[in-house]
């Protein structure tokens, strides 16, 4: 028996990365998914996962996006039981002197509008479905939703605002609705970049993360998969809401003479 038997899902950034190791691990749980990528590469999800995966092709910036999705779910299955916000884009650690004023406009809206904007349109198009099954909502926040020097200071406000997010929508949707998130630290991926920057996708690991993680390795995109799935759990998560699980390699208790007390 899989820790999410009978439980539907929609899940946003699941062509690639993280999203597309997690929607693998909800389908050996049990799950069936609507996975919804900007980039066609989603709809290879078919051929691995067959019929426990809808693949959609969307931008989760546009409200059109999100109905779509949630459509897709309704339709296929009759019931919505999480939804998970995981679509991201970096500002790929951009200090603020180095962005012109005249760009800063723009790359804020478009960041935001993936980061934060996305999750909100998805939570608010998945609401009621969500409220009828008593399901719950999961976003991707990160390292940098609790820290500096994570990103950029568009990225890190963006994670920061997701943080905010989880907690007011948390205190909103209870007791009806479960809302939590996953904070990654970092994971081989290469995370598009701000168009509004001239970027087109950076490598999320940098030369020398590997030697300032504690932990000294860095984490396959599949390290992060359990939380995801406790968190969706009706039965290991049942007591979890407004929670931003850490996954950071141990980065937030890194030394300054070592990075960690045995390395
Ligand atoms: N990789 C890391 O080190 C790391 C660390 C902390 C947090 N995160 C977060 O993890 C999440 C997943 O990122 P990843 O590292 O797996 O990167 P990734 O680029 O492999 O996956 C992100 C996916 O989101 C999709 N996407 C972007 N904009 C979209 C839009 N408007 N509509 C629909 N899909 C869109 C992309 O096409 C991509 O497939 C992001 O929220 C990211 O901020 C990543």
């Amino acid at each position: 028996m899989g820790a999410l038997d009978g439980q539907t899902v929609v899940f946003t950034g699941a062509g690639a990365g993280i999203g597309r190791a997690v929607v693998r691990r909800y389908v050996a749980e049990g799950a069936r998914v609507v996975a919804v990528d900007l980039s066609e590469q989603v709809l290879e999800l078919t051929d691995e996962l067959g019929d426990a995966v809808r693949p959609l092709v969307a931008d989760v910036s546009t409200w059109a996006g999100n109905t779509a999705a949630v459509a897709t779910a309704l339709d296929a299955w009759g019931r919505l039981d999480v939804f998970v916000g995981n679509a991201g884009i970096t500002d790929a650690a951009r200090p603020l002197e180095d962005i012109p004023g005249e760009q800063l406009t723009g790359a804020f809206g478009e960041l935001f509008g993936v980061n934060v904007l996305a999750p909100l349109l998805g939570a608010r198009a998945c609401l009621d479905a969500l409220i009828e099954s008593r399901g719950s909502i999961i976003i991707t926040g990160s390292f940098a939703s609790t820290n500096a020097a994570g990103g950029g200071v568009l990225y890190t406000a963006s994670k920061h605002a997701v943080h905010g997010v989880i907690r007011q929508l948390a205190y909103e949707l209870a007791p009806d609705v479960r809302v939590n998130g996953v904070a990654p630290g970092v994971a081989p991926t290469r995370l598009r970049g701000t168009t509004a920057l001239g970027q087109t996708a950076a490598d999320s690991v940098l030369d020398g993360t590997r030697e300032a993680l504690p932990l000294q390795e860095i984490p396959s995109v599949d390290a992060y998969s359990g939380l995801f799935t406790m968190l969706a759990s009706r039965t290991d998560g049942q007591a979890m809401t407004g929670v931003l699980v850490t996954a950071d390699s141990g980065l937030s208790v890194r030394g300054i003479a070592r990075p960690g007390g045995r390395v």
